[in-house]
């Protein structure tokens, strides 16, 4: 059964022509279906709303400054177990931990910090819909279930 997930290209990856094009063949080869696809800048205050929980945190002010630095690419994919296969092919967040222990994956081939990471993925079913809604507010995600 098809699963959705929200997967995001961040600014550090959408900035290099060859990774951004390497990582869209990569959800391609991994059978992904693209089922929206949209290239977008943040403002500031997009990028506080959908990382609010992380208020607090000592990265918040760098991680909302970063993703509303220059243009994101935002995908919704479906597949089997869409959202845990999509975190596993980004790998840990921290990339000291990626690069040692997951070098394959994304951020262990293509992060360069902790914030500046290359991708974000939705890490359950209901941050999924609500991270889907945020980034594609005309999707309804119940219309393409039952379609499918
Ligand atoms: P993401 O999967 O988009 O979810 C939250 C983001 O916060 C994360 O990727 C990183 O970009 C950032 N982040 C998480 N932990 C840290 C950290 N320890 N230091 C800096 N940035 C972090």
């Amino acid at each position: 059964v098809l699963q959705l997930t929200l997967a995001v290209i961040k600014p550090d990856a959408v900035a290099h022509p060859l990774i951004l094009e390497t990582l869209h063949e990569k959800i391609l080869e991994n059978n992904f279906i693209i089922v929206r696809r949209k290239d977008l800048i943040w403002k500031k205050e997009n990028s506080e709303m959908f990382y609010a929980e992380h208020s607090g945190r000592f990265f918040y002010q760098r991680l909302v400054e970063f993703m509303s630095s220059g243009p994101m690419r935002a995908y919704v994919l479906a597949r089997d177990d869409a959202i845990h296969h999509w975190r596993e092919m980004m790998g840990p967040t921290k990339v000291f931990k990626a690069r040692h222990t997951a070098p394959d994956t994304i951020r262990g081939q293509f992060g360069l910090t902790d914030t500046r990471n290359t991708t974000h993925g939705s890490d359950s079913v209901e941050s999924a819909h609500t991270e889907i809604n945020f980034f594609f507010p005309d999707f309804c995600i119940g219309r393409w279930m039952e379609e499918e």
